[in-house]
């Protein structure tokens, strides 16, 4: 019977009375899918046939012990968790099938191991022989985590209940299937149940909870957005194919700080950890060349460095080209409107491609100025020089607005060599507390002085 049913988007998780051929909540098409409805809890007038427990109330004065973590060794995860693994915590990590997530998982498992925690790995996808075959390649056999294939969730639990283990790691969450609601794995349901059960069930046990999830080609984790608001915390693991660098970041962080990111490299003998992903990025940049600049960034609580390249050609008639790598194309579309509109600088009828090399991913609003610098510095065939790092907001209206955490920026370019530094305009500061960390700085106030000063192109020369 219809009254019966839910209509759930296996995109977004929305639900809707009735089917329809596209998604009113994210726009996605063919999502909709029949679903048994969750039980809604007691009747809406009354507390029900039977009365529930009163709860405890406490004041928001008692202050709580922080939490016990634990560190895995690894630097680059330890950060991203914000310190370490909360006991009792529950995460969520999401990548594309075979970026390395199962890698970095027993990894970090087997660090957890060392250091005290008692961990199991539950995988629904591989089998166990698999997960052995892996462990040796990475030279982990003999560490202290044991191993399960399964896939049946009352079992796991069943299991969790008799074993009692600190950490137990799911690879992945699609895979595990409940009893308690009829649908296949992977569905909506499924994935909302399993993790709601194995999450409740572990917070109330004090085992701290793993899950793997699978990301979709729009880069959400496929299935429900639910399971992202059930956890503490959400990191992605990405990275470009081809390259092999590799990136967690911390997408929400209910015990430390989010948009972290831990750099790792892919190698023969699984992942290992990037210390300076500065200089890594920067590795293949001895010579100025048109179209590259660095961009001064700030990723959580750290600064990192990378490029930022540029291509400008001209187009087929009638079909320009807009292509980016690692940044937002509404926001290049934004940045070349500016330039445009303030500083007659026209990009119409040129293929602009705009590239964040070694496969990072940038997000901040700081790389404006650099991007533009490279749109500019490609257009004109103008290098900048090479020991020169650039950062800055640009706004509508063309004035570039001040960025957070100038210093450390700064700081982070004189660390590598850089000697100059094209940076927003600062506000005036008290004598002494001045520290351009040695660096050559160029203030800028709007992006037609940038243009002027920079490139040389005065208003009358920009056609
Ligand atoms: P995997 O962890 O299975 O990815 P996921 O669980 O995210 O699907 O990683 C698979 C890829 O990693 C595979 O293409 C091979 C590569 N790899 C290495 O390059 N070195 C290694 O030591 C291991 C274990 C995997
Ligand atoms: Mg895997």
């Amino acid at each position: 019977m219809a009254k019966d049913l839910n209509y759930v988007c296996t995109e977004c998780g929305a639900t809707h009375s009735k089917w329809s051929g596209r998604c009113d909540a994210c726009g996605a098409w063919n999502t909709i899918q029949e679903e048994a409805p969750l039980t809604t809890g007691p009747g809406a007038k009354a507390i029900g046939a039977h009365r529930g427990r009163k709860v405890t109330l406490t004041d928001l004065a008692s202050t709580p012990e922080a939490p016990p973590r634990t560190m895995s060794g690894v630097a680059e995860l330890d950060r991203v968790l914000g310190g370490g693994l909360v006991a009792a915590s529950a995460l969520l990590v999401g990548g594309d099938p075979g970026i390395g997530k199962s890698t970095l998982l027993l990894q970090a498992a087997a660090r957890f191991g060392r250091n005290g925690l008692k961990v199991i790995y539950v995988t629904g996808e591989e089998s166990a022989a698999q997960v052995q075959m892996r462990a040796q390649r990475l030279g982990l056999t003999d560490s202290p985590v044991t191993l399960a294939a399964e896939t049946n969730l009352r079992d796991i639990l069943t299991t969790l209940d008799v074993e009692r283990p600190d950490l137990v790691i799911i690879d992945s969450i699609q895979t595990m299937w409940s009893d308690k609601v009829e649908a296949a794995p992977g569905s909506v349901s499924q994935v909302r149940t399993a993790a709601h059960e194995l999450t409740t069930f572990a917070k109330t046990r004090n085992i701290a909870v793993i899950m793997v999830g699978h990301v979709t080609k729009e880069g959400t984790l496929a299935g429900p957005r639910v399971v992202e608001h059930m956890v503490d915390c959400v990191l992605y693991f990405e990275g470009e194919r081809g390259h092999q660098f590799r990136i967690l970041r911390a997408h929400k962080n209910r015990f430390g700080p989010a948009d972290e990111i831990g750099v790792f490299e892919m190698t023969g003998k699984g992942l290992a950890e990037v210390k300076n992903p500065s200089a890594l990025f920067l590795s293949e940049r001895d010579t100025a060349t048109p179209g590259s600049v660095v961009f001064a960034g700030i990723e959580g609580t750290r600064p990192i460095l990378c490029e930022i390249q540029a291509l400008v050609s001209p187009a087929q008639p009638g079909q320009t080209r807009r292509s980016v790598v690692g940044w937002d194309g509404g926001r290049l579309a934004m940045i070349l409107a500016v330039l445009e509109s303030r500083c007659c600088v026209s990009f119409a009828g040129l293929d602009v491609y705009l590239n964040v090399a070694g496969g990072l991913r940038i997000g901040e609003p700081a790389a404006d100025l650099a991007v533009a610098a490279a749109l500019i510095s490609a257009r004109e065939d103008a290098a900048l020089p090479v020991d020169c790092a650039i950062f800055g907001e640009i706004s509508l209206s063309g004035a570039v607005r001040p960025v957070a955490q100038t210093e450390n920026r700064l700081k982070e370019a004189a660390k590598l060599g850089f000697t100059q530094a094209i940076l927003p305009q600062r506000p005036k500061r008290r004598a002494g507390t001045e520290t351009a960390a040695g660096l050559d700085l160029r203030e800028m106030r709007d992006l037609p002085g940038f243009v002027d000063t920079v490139f040389g192109l005065a208003p009358g020369e920009r056609e």
